[in-house]
């Protein structure tokens, strides 16, 4: 019997120009205007998936990076998600959606108030992606912190936020006319939180939730990282090589954090970050491998300025044929995830030239023989089915441009496919979007 798994989508540039230029968003579509994303989601929802995730940026990156982020509106710029999210759970009934929020930017009583007013608003299907990135501090006026003091003030940012959402204690929030009374004061808890990052006053302005808090959605992939997500979250979303090893090892460690968290492991659900290219046969998928080996100079452009624009490091003058040095390029703000990342699984830097990176990142393979995302529907469900069953996989995050073009490439062939096997719920179950993503 196939492992029943989890569906979400990964809105991976943000609220901004995303697939800018690109022949199939030149046909009106508005980016500044809900409606595209609004068709967007209306399929997901259909298609069955529990949750958008909805990335961001708070910056639009150092001074120097500016021009590399917005000449191809690679990196910007981005509107806020979450003022895009009340229109997005207008047009839906099930799905689930998350914007990113960061803790150096956000602090823990608006963002309490913020989540508590949407999760109501929409039926319990609001959550919170909890970023750490400090590179935007200087908008807010806030020192920069390092990496794992990120984390500490993420956690307390957390703490807060919860017990803000639980400062109406049981029996508080009362609402009955009959007896003349709406609450009742003496269960509200008027907490004093003093941190090491936050000074934070209680009750928060807000009635307690029926069916549970917003959920908590994290990314980190550190130690420190999937520490909070033990801690704090209902899903982590991993990025991570797609091998049985490396994903079995990751929700693995997902969970041992979860416990010594004192939390069960079926609180948290790994989801995977997965941009599959699903086409339509065998001899579509040879030729866009064939068609991936010798990749152009003008390709290998393209990727190396969405490089420069992640990396927020002017990679375009160095020479091609020669390897990049690292430590010299890249400085404290660049996360060590990217520059490996960099690396497209290369083992160092200093064996390769940037162009043979840059080649490494074009190269597509086969999902038939494990050796990359090209793949019928049927091939990549093979793919999925393999991860639940051998890997104990809880899901995938489809990760991509809300568009509905690439929206319907992902899962016109893809849906009917996972559901057929049982890899895919049939039904929304009548919870809101924890009760979706914990009722397997
Ligand atoms: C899949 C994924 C998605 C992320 N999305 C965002 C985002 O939308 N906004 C943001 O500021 N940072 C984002 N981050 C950055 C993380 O919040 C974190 O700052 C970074 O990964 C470094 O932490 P780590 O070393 O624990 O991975 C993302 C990271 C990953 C791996």
């Amino acid at each position: 019997m196939a492992r029943l798994q989890h569906f979400g989508w990964f809105f991976s540039r943000g609220f901004g120009p995303q697939a800018w230029g690109r022949e199939d968003y030149r046909w009106g579509y508005d980016w500044k205007r809900p409606d595209l994303y609004v068709q967007a989601v209306q399929q997901l929802e259909q298609a069955g998936l529990d949750l958008v995730i909805l990335e961001d940026a708070l910056s639009l990156g150092s001074e120097q990076a500016i021009d590399l982020r917005v000449r191809g509106a690679y990196g910007g710029p981005k509107h806020d998600p979450l003022l895009l999210v009340p229109y997005l759970l207008n047009a839906t009934r099930h799905l689930g959606f998350v914007p990113t929020i960061n803790p150096g930017a956000t602090p823990p009583y608006l963002a309490a108030r913020q989540a508590a007013t949407l999760h109501h608003l929409s039926g319990g299907r609001y959550g919170l992606n909890v970023v750490t990135d400090t590179a935007s501090s200087r908008h807010f006026g806030v020192p920069q912190l390092g990496h794992d003091q990120a984390y500490d003030r993420a956690d307390e940012w957390a703490r807060v936020v919860r017990q803000l959402w639980h400062s109406w204690g049981e029996g508080a929030y009362i609402n009955d006319p009959e007896t003349g009374r709406f609450a009742d004061s003496t269960r509200i808890d008027a907490f004093q939180h003093r941190g090491e990052y936050y000074e934070v006053a209680g009750p928060l302005n807000a009635v307690p939730f029926d069916d549970g808090d917003p959920v908590i959605v994290s990314p980190g992939g550190s130690p420190r990282g999937i520490g909070f997500a033990g801690a704090q979250s209902t899903v982590q979303l991993a990025l991570a090589p797609l091998t049985v090893d490396s994903v079995t090892g990751y929700r693995q460690k997902v969970v041992e954090a979860a416990l010594a968290a004192g939390r069960a492991a079926s609180d948290i659900k790994t989801l995977f970050v997965f941009k599959p290219e699903i086409v339509a046969s065998d001899d579509e998928v040879d030729r866009i491998v064939a068609a991936s080996e010798n990749p152009s100079d003008e390709q290998l452009a393209a990727i190396l300025l969405g490089q420069s624009s992640d990396l927020e490091t002017d990679l375009t003058g160095l020479d091609w044929e020669s390897p990049l040095d690292p430590e010299a390029l890249f400085g404290d703000h660049v996360s060590r995830g990217s520059i490996k990342g960099l690396l497209a699984g290369a083992e160092s830097f200093a064996d390769h030239t940037l162009r043979e990176l840059l080649v490494r990142h074009a190269r597509k393979g086969r999902a038939a023989d494990r050796a990359g995302w090209v793949g019928t529907a049927e091939q990549i469900a093979d793919y999925i089915e393999e991860f639940g069953e051998v890997a104990n996989n809880d899901g995938f995050i489809f990760s991509g441009d809300l568009h509905p073009v690439t929206v319907h490439r992902m899962l016109d062939q893809l849906v009917p496919v996972l559901r057929r096997r049982g890899l895919l719920r049939r039904e929304y179950g009548d919870g809101n979007l924890r009760g979706n993503l914990l009722d397997f």
